[in-house]
C-alpha cells in the first residue's frame, strides 16, 4: 500500500505537507521534464470517463505518456461493459487487475469513492457529478504558486455557477486550509455556494462574502476564478438559458482589477470570458492547462511511489 495516499477522492485526502510536496515536485518537473521521461516505464494508467472531458482526460493521458507509462481506457461508456449492465464495483475490480492506477470521471457524486472501495489499485477522482474535482485543484494551486509565488495571503474571488461547479467546491475547501485567505463568492442568487463548502471555510477560520456584483468585487481580488454555468446539472433548460450569461468578464471589467490580479478558469469556457480578455497578460487559463499536466505527472509519481 502507498505511503503517500492510497486514493485521491477530495483535496482533503492530502495534508498541507503533501500538497506542498506535490507542488514542489511539479515545479521540478516543469524545470526539467526530461529527467522524468522514464519514471513510470512499465506502468499502466486506466482512464475511465463516463462523462465528457477534453482537458482532464488528455492531461492525465499525456502525463502518463510523458512519464514513459501506458494508458488504457474509454471516453465513451457505451463502448464498455457498463452498457451491458456491469456494476461500478465490478468494473473497478476488473480494471484494477490490468492497471496500476485508475482515473475516473462520472456524472454521479460518490462514484470515485465507490470505485476506490472495490479496486485493487489506487483510484483518482477526475470529477464526480457536482461534487469534487481534486486534480483540478492541484492544477489551480500550481498555477497560483507559479504566477503569484504564494498560496497564502490572498483574496480569492470565485465567480459563476458556485452551486454545481465541482472545481470551485474543491478549490475553496482546499484553499481555506492555507493562511490568511479571504473569499468572495460571486454568483446569481440561484447559484450560490453549497452550505457544506461555506461551513468548511468557517470551520477553517476563514471569511467569505457573497455578492452578485462582479464589478464591485473585482478591485479587491488577487485571483478571479471564473466558471461556466453547468448546463448538464440543470433540471430546467429555461432556467439555464436565463442564467448562462449572467456574468461576462470583459476588458472593461478587467480595467477595474489590480494590475497583478490573475484570471483563472478550469475551462471549457462558454461565454463567461470575452475572447478579448485572452490577450490580457493577467489571463492565465491556457497556462493553467499546461500546469495541469505537470501536476498530474507529479501526482502519478507520488501515488505509485516512483522516483
Ligand atoms: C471542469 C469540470 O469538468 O468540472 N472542467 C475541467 O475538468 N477542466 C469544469 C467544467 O466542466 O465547467
Amino acid at each position: 500500500m502507498s505511503k503517500f495516499i492510497k486514493n485521491l477522492i477530495t483535496p482533503n485526502d492530502l495534508s498541507l505537507d503533501q500538497l506542498n510536496d506535490l507542488i514542489s515536485l511539479a515545479q521540478d518537473i516543469v524545470k526539467n521534464p526530461e529527467l522524468f521521461f522514464k519514471s513510470a516505464e512499465g506502468k499502466v494508467l486506466a482512464s475511465l470517463f463516463y462523462e465528457p472531458s477534453t482537458r482532464t482526460k488528455f492531461s492525465f493521458d499525456t502525463a502518463m505518456l510523458r512519464l514513459g507509462g501506458s494508458v488504457i481506457g474509454f471516453s465513451d461508456p457505451s463502448t464498455s461493459s457498463t452498457a451491458k449492465g456491469e456494476t461500478i464495483a465490478d468494473s473497478a475490480k476488473t480494471v484494477s487487475q490490468y492497471a496500476d492506477i485508475i482515473v475516473v470521471r462520472h456524472p454521479k457524486e460518490g462514484t470515485a469513492l465507490l470505485m476506490s472501495k472495490h479496486a485493487d489499485c489506487p483510484v483518482i477522482n477526475a470529477g464526480d457529478g457536482g461534487h469534487q474535482h481534486p486534480t483540478q485543484t492541484l492544477t489551480d494551486l500550481l498555477t497560483i504558486n507559479s504566477c503569484l509565488g504564494r498560496l497564502e495571503n490572498l483574496t480569492v474571488g470565485v465567480c459563476g455557477d458556485l452551486m454545481f461547479g465541482r472545481t470551485i467546491h474543491s478549490l475553496v475547501t482546499c484553499m481555506s486550509r492555507f493562511s490568511n485567505i479571504n473569499f468572495v463568492f460571486i454568483s446569481p442568487k440561484e447559484l450560490t455556494m453549497p452550505e457544506y463548502v461555506k461551513e468548511t471555510v468557517t470551520k477553517n477560520g476563514k471569511t467569505y462574502v457573497e455578492t452578485n456584483n462582479l464589478e464591485k468585487a473585482i478591485p479587491k481580488l488577487d485571483i478571479l476564478y471564473m466558471s461556466r454555468v453547468q448546463r448538464e446539472r440543470f433540471v430546467s433548460e429555461e432556467e439555464y438559458m436565463r442564467l448562462k450569461d449572467y456574468f461576462v468578464l470583459t476588458s472593461e471589467k478587467m480595467s477595474l482589477a489590480k494590475k497583478d490580479m490573475i484570471v483563472m478558469h478550469p475551462l471549457p469556457r462558454v461565454n463567461e470570458i470575452a475572447v478579448e480578455v485572452d490577450s490580457d497578460p493577467r489571463a492565465k487559463y491556457f497556462e493553467q492547462v499546461k500546469y495541469g499536466m505537470y501536476v498530474r505527472m507529479a501526482l502519478i509519481l507520488k501515488m505509485l511511489e516512483l522516483k
